[in-house]
């Protein structure tokens, strides 16, 4: 209920500022950065628009995960009114691509040779019939673990390895009276813990199998069953405000120490680095363990609409910005995301940055590379929320393991 209040009162204040549009000669762009982190890597763009001369009308929606900046995205377009550029994810670029409401940016990517420096796995979001559609921005990924070093010295912990030693870590921090696992509880929170967890426990056939190719089997399996039950274990392990937190806000309990890890995609690096702390010093980044060699990840792009004709100067200008590799380095650095080019240096990027940049490519080239269910790069949103409600459902003690395996395989064929 809360959440579709909160949906409806975004929605009315979109409408309102759709009002006092951008005026010619501005992009008005439509985004989910909100978070201290990420308010501060949009500052990065912002500022290279500003020095070329072109004004900047923010239309920011809160929410992490961006369902409720989509919801606000779908009432602009039907009133008529799409914003100049819209930050999107995965099969939803797609789908706005495929109703034909992006407009063509072939012409600007052909000059920039945009097709020999973004990934192939990337390209498959943000080309719609040969057409580029949208600007990759980063690469994001969900399966990273993040966690308050002097929490985890204090406690004689170690990077964990394996389930086992990760649970292990989780008792003795709840032993020593210390929340071991920050979380908030929203659905597309719960689902991001998930994709690492299923990951581990499916592998990473798996969970292709699972999330990208929807097999009945799989989606019913009891290596499903048995990654319900790592959830509840993680359930269990969150402090009993969970509900309803803004994932920045979990961050922050790791960043102050009342946390010990929390499971979430790299922006919240961008948290960290906001608070002014040091990788490897104050907190630590690790791949989820049992996932070290596998990377689920989600690609921010600007998908630039459609105004009526070909695209415009500002939507060229904004698209050669935000591929170009100077502004892939200064903007990533801040994000806690990796960039969209191949060709873009790791110079700049803290340790957790240039992992972040090293895994990537050792799991494209493996073959371990695969589209977040959590983040829209799996499946459709139509399938992705079915998972969310299950997931959800589960973690707040609605439906045991093997209920919500069942709940789950039903959902997907109803969705699909
Ligand atoms: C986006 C990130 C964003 C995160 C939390 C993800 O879906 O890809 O850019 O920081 O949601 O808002």
């Amino acid at each position: 209920m809360r959440a579709i209040l909160k949906t409806k009162a975004a929605v009315v204040g979109a409408l309102m500022a759709s009002t006092t549009m951008a005026s010619a000669g501005d992009v008005e762009v439509l985004h989910w950065w909100t978070s201290g982190g990420e308010a501060a890597a949009l500052n990065v763009l912002k500022q290279d628009l500003e020095g070329q001369g072109i004004g900047w009308t923010d239309m920011p929606v809160a929410g992490g995960g961006g369902e409720q900046a989509m919801t606000v995205l779908r009432a602009r377009v039907t009133a008529g009114n799409a914003p100049t550029a819209v930050q999107g994810l995965g099969f939803d670029i797609l789908d706005w691509g495929n109703q034909g409401a992006l407009a063509d940016l072939n012409e600007v990517a052909a000059k920039e040779g945009w097709d020999e420096v973004v990934p192939d796995a990337l390209k498959a979001f943000a080309k719609v019939d040969g057409k580029w559609v949208s600007a990759p921005v980063n690469v994001h990924s969900t399966n990273w673990v993040w966690a308050n070093k002097a929490v985890l010295d204090a406690n004689g912990i170690g990077v964990p390895t394996n389930w086992e030693e990760f649970t292990a870590a989780l008792d003795t921090l709840k032993a020593a009276g210390i929340t071991p696992i920050a979380h908030g509880g929203q659905a597309w929170q719960e689902a991001t813990v998930f994709d690492a967890i299923a990951m581990s426990v499916l592998g990473p056939d798996g969970y292709k199998a699972a999330f990208i190719d929807l097999d009945e089997g799989t989606l019913g399996s009891d290596a499903m069953k048995e990654a319900f039950d790592r959830m509840a274990v993680i359930r269990a392990n969150v402090d009993d405000n969970f509900s309803g937190r803004d994932w920045n806000l979990a961050t922050a309990m790791v960043i102050n120490g009342e946390a010990g890890f929390q499971m979430m995609g790299d922006w919240a690096k961008g948290e960290f680095l906001n608070a002014g702390k040091v990788p490897g010093e104050d907190f630590l980044c690790f791949r989820f363990p049992g996932t070290t060699e596998q990377v689920t990840f989600n690609a921010d792009q600007f998908m630039m609409f459609d105004q009526g004709g070909s695209v415009s100067t500002e939507q060229a200008a904004l698209a050669s910005a935000i591929l170009s590799p100077s502004f892939q380095s200064a903007f990533n650095v801040v994000k806690g995301s990796v960039p969209a080019r191949t060709d873009v240096s790791d110079a700049d990027f803290d340790a957790c940055g240039k992992q972040g940049m090293k895994d990537l490519a050792a799991a494209a080239a493996s073959g371990n590379l695969f589209g977040s269910m959590a983040h829209g790069h799996a499946a459709p949103a139509s399938v992705k929320n079915a998972i969310y409600d299950v997931v959800t459902a589960h973690f707040n003690g609605e439906y045991d393991s093997q209920t919500a395996v069942e709940e789950l395989v039903d959902a997907v064929s109803i969705a699909k």
